[in-house]
């Protein structure tokens, strides 16, 4: 009989017990480990974690509690209702230029969730994942949690302090052999955002070296040069390994609703059908009537959200361009300001000081990935009282 894997662990309490090694080196998220700092203390402006400070609109919230006490209680489809999965396609149309398929959308229990899902569809363990980085992190730890290897290539600070992507680069480490490419525009932490031109020729290249495209559009209302950011899938064809992944989260402040949802290639909807039902089994059905009212009722709070966005992107910015110590640029898209400051060589070290010296709570820029040292992000999707608050507070910090 052969020896339990178990026995050497059971003599004592404290041995590990024996993980997956993928799971063994997980990071804890260096947002998490500062806004556990201060998460539960009233006197912190807390502008670390990705949300802004509105609750979901009572036109969304009422159609999902109605559905609840009418009974949608039971198990549902796994790839979402017919009816979120047509509103969805209905909503699409003006932002890409065409109306995609409903059989090619596929909601989900969140844009995490989608991630994951689209991950399991094509990474096999060891594949590299190029990521256009600084990043939100989440995405690398889930290249690492499914067995693949994650591979970040750095955006170049361009020449008025905001972001750019350097095309050879990206070209070189295609060249070496990647599966997938993962690219979030408007990106989190920068608020970096790929023009039309940019997303030809990283379409150009992933076509070239053959490799799947998971793009990151969680952020794609939140532009404050033009109405919604481009998306990679004006530009593919629909048979094409171009995955896109959105939330509700963020443009109709569903946080806590965990709803996103995929836009994919036909081939792959019944490919998700079968994987979501290892994962969640579907996405409540109840809550999805929300959804739908927010993609049919929700332009007018998305212009609400994106204004109030606008006003304290601004505000963040006047309150610390003229630091001399600070700099920064105005994000063209996301709700983030990912400023550097001279002489801050530990991010989360200097993210934990702001927390306990002056009551304000931001992400280091250390959490981003190798581009972020030195930097710190701060969610401005917020009232202007809270923002102008957390300036007054920091500013003798950075002066
Ligand atoms: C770039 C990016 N992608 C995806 C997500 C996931 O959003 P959620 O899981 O809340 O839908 C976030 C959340 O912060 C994000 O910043």
């Amino acid at each position: 009989m052969p020896e339990s894997q178990f026995s050497a662990s059971t003599s004592s309490s404290s041995a590990p017990l024996p993980l997956r090694p993928e799971v063994e080196n997980l990071d804890e998220s260096g947002i998490v480990e500062v806004w556990k700092l201060g998460f539960s203390r009233d006197d912190v402006v807390g502008l670390w974690v990705g949300e802004g400070d509105l609750p979901t609109p009572d036109f969304i919230s009422d159609p999902a509690i109605a559905a609840l006490k009418s009974g949608e209680t039971f198990y549902s489809q796994k790839r979402g209702i017919p009816a979120v999965r047509k509103a969805l396609a209905d909503y699409s149309a003006p932002l890409y230029g065409f109306r995609p398929d409903e059989e090619r959308i596929t909601l989900t229990q969140g844009g995490m969730n989608a991630m994951i899902v689209v991950l399991q569809a094509f990474l096999r363990p060891g594949d590299r994942v190029a990521i256009v980085s600084p990043i939100w992190p989440n995405i690398v730890s889930a290249v690492q949690l499914m067995g693949g290897e994650p591979v970040q290539l750095s955006l170049d600070h361009g020449p008025t302090g905001g972001f750019e992507l350097d095309l050879n680069k990206l070209e070189d480490l295609l060249k070496t052999g990647v599966r997938a490419l993962f690219i979030a525009t408007p990106g989190n932490p920068t608020g970096w955002m790929l023009d039309e031109a940019g997303i030809a020729g990283v379409l150009s290249l992933t076509r070239k070296y053959g490799v799947w495209l998971m793009t990151d559009e969680v952020y794609n209302r939140f532009t404050y040069e033009r109405r919604s950011a481009p998306s990679f899938l004006s530009q593919a064809e629909p048979e094409e390994p171009v995955i896109a992944v959105n939330s509700f989260s963020k443009a109709w402040a569903m946080t806590g609703w965990r709803l996103g949802w995929i836009v994919h290639p036909p081939m792959l909807g019944d490919v998700f059908d079968k994987i979501i039902e290892f994962n969640t089994s579907g996405a409540q059905a109840f809550l999805q009537h929300g959804a739908v009212a927010a993609l049919k009722d929700g332009e007018p709070f998305v212009t609400e959200m994106v204004e109030r966005c606008r006003r304290g992107r601004d505000l963040i910015y006047q309150g610390l361009a003229d630091l001399p110590r600070v700099t920064l640029a105005n994000p063209p898209g996301a709700f983030y300001s990912f400023f550097k400051v001279d002489g801050v060589e530990d991010s989360l070290a200097f993210a934990k000081r702001l927390v306990h010296e002056v009551g304000v709570g931001l992400a280091p820029g250390s959490a981003f990935g190798p581009g972020g040292e030195g930097h710190l992000r701060l969610c401005f999707a917020s009232s202007e009282a809270r923002l102008g608050t957390a300036l007054e507070r920091m500013r003798p910090l950075l002066s």
